[in-house]
């Protein structure tokens, strides 16, 4: 056993057992939500290795179980079979290699004649250099590989590539590797960082998922942000797309105001070697509209269906979630399903939640107004016919405000410091919001546009001014852990 294996694995297990106290407290805290996936203590960032093996969905993350501002990256774990049942799984992957002892930092899954590939960072921080955390030389940023038949049992960790692998003109940032099959090979796409401070998605190819080459790039002229984490090329009813989250991107309006970005364009890009350079930045759209959405993956299940899962949250200097009180911060989004329509990216929550609803009710704005609903934990559909402009009140402080072709989310008082963010829109014909205890996932004329966001204010009140609509109502059962 390698030194760090010992040292961590026997962190965990001493942590475990003698931390039951510290679980109780965080148990405990009101903030706790009722149907999404969160750090049983602890910090919780992105999904990883997200797949779909003999029924059964694999849900690993980025955790760090001893305190709640994620020092030291493991993989978590969770499975279920139809995304309502789940079962808690020990922790997967350590830091327990020379290669990965800082850190196992974000992965993929790639799953061919039963066996899961997983392809994820090491990320090993040089202490002795000045610039150790950042750029250029201070880190060692290793691209790993292992195998599972079951997703618990894994082969040994094979190290492909490491720093100088890479291009010359990389600084230390590369990393977060998701692989692409295609007739002629496999593509492996890292995101990176030049030493100029621009952010691009470096290309490998493969004949046999071990050996590894350097194939390209994907780049823009004009830096677009100085670091492109998490990109995830993929092939969405029949067009290529790349979602990435570039950091350090300028608002523009009302678009990029997150710390950092989330962003989807459709591609023609022929993976010819060489470098592919995005031209029309015009295509370049926001997944979520914020606060609190990053770093998703998406991963053809089973069926074929193409599903997303992102980190709500994301590290805001201007914010302390105030969860980090009670012992644990951050939580998985809703898992969704991906589609073009009109030419762009749209999401909606997977049909599988419908199960979680509990005790219909269909209302006009009136009666809706007249019902006091006062919920936290529901699902809302609303339909609206020529809506010009409009209130929504989807908890006492937390407003949708729909005004001369901007749809604004205000989260009043509940923001804890955060304010609101918005969208310009033509019309609006639909609204789906899942509001869970501390969070709200709004869906906008059937998942055109997206807002993800922690939310904190404990009284209930929905309410609708301003237009007509059909609103649907439903309480929403918890997840069971089972
Ligand atoms: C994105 C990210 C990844 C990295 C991981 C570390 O949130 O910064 O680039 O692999 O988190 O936890």
């Amino acid at each position: 056993m390698k030194k760090y294996q010992k040292v961590y694995r026997e962190m965990y297990e001493q942590w475990h057992r003698e931390n039951q106290a510290y679980r109780e407290q965080v148990a405990a805290d009101e903030n706790r939500l009722a149907y999404h996936l969160m750090p049983e203590t602890g910090w919780l960032n992105d999904p990883n290795g997200l797949c779909q093996v003999n029924g059964v969905y694999h849900i690993y993350y980025q955790y760090t179980p001893f305190e709640p501002t994620g020092e030291l990256k493991l993989w978590g774990h969770c499975t279920t079979r139809d995304f309502v049942h789940y079962q808690q799984c020990e922790p997967a992957v350590y830091p327990d290699q020379d290669f990965d002892a800082h850190g196992v930092y974000s992965g993929s899954a790639f799953v061919e004649n039963g066996l899961i590939h997983y392809f994820y960072t090491g990320n090993v921080k040089y202490f002795d250099r000045d610039d150790y955390d950042y750029i250029l030389t201070g880190r060692g940023s290793n691209t790993i590989h292992m195998t599972s038949r079951d997703g618990f049992y894994f082969s040994e960790k094979e190290l492909l590539l490491t720093n100088w692998d890479y291009p010359a003109d990389m600084s230390g940032h590369v990393r977060d590797p998701k692989v692409i099959r295609r007739a002629d090979g496999y593509y492996m796409v890292l995101g990176a960082r030049d030493i100029a401070g621009k952010g691009l998605v470096l290309v490998y190819r493969s004949e046999d998922l071990t050996s590894w080459q350097y194939h390209g790039r994907i780049t823009t002229r004009e830096a677009f942000g100085y670091m492109w984490e998490c990109p995830d090329l993929f092939v969405l009813d029949g067009r290529l797309f790349l979602i990435c989250c570039p950091q350090g991107v300028p608002q523009r309006g009302v678009d990029f105001a997150n710390v950092h970005q989330c962003t989807a364009v459709m591609l023609d890009y022929d993976f010819a070697p060489g470098e592919y350079i995005l031209e029309d930045m015009a295509q370049v759209r926001m997944v979520d509209r914020g606060f609190d959405f990053y770093a998703p993956q998406t991963f053809e299940d089973e069926s074929g269906r193409r599903i997303l899962i992102g980190w709500m949250g994301i590290p805001d200097p201007d914010y302390t979630n105030p969860t980090v009180e009670a012992g644990w911060q951050h939580a998985l989004t809703l898992p969704r399903e991906l589609h073009i329509a009109d030419g762009r990216l749209v999401q909606t929550p997977l049909k599988e939640l419908q199960a979680l609803r509990r005790n219909r009710r269909v209302l006009e704005a009136e009666s809706l107004n007249q019902a006091g609903e006062r919920g936290l934990v529901y699902e809302l559909e609303a339909e609206f016919d020529h809506c010009r402009s409009m209130t929504m009140t989807l908890r006492n402080g937390v407003a949708l405000e729909w005004k001369a072709g901007l749809l604004t989310l205000d989260l009043g008082p509940c923001g804890s410091g955060r304010t609101s963010r918005s969208v310009e829109l033509d019309r609006l014909d639909h609204l789906q919001i899942f509001s869970d205890t501390s969070s709200l996932e709004v869906f906008v004329n059937r998942g055109s546009e997206v807002f993800t966001t922690r939310v904190y204010g404990r009284e209930g009140g929905i309410r609708l001014e301003g237009c007509g609509a059909r609103v649907t109502l439903y309480d929403l059962e918890g997840f069971c852990w089972c």
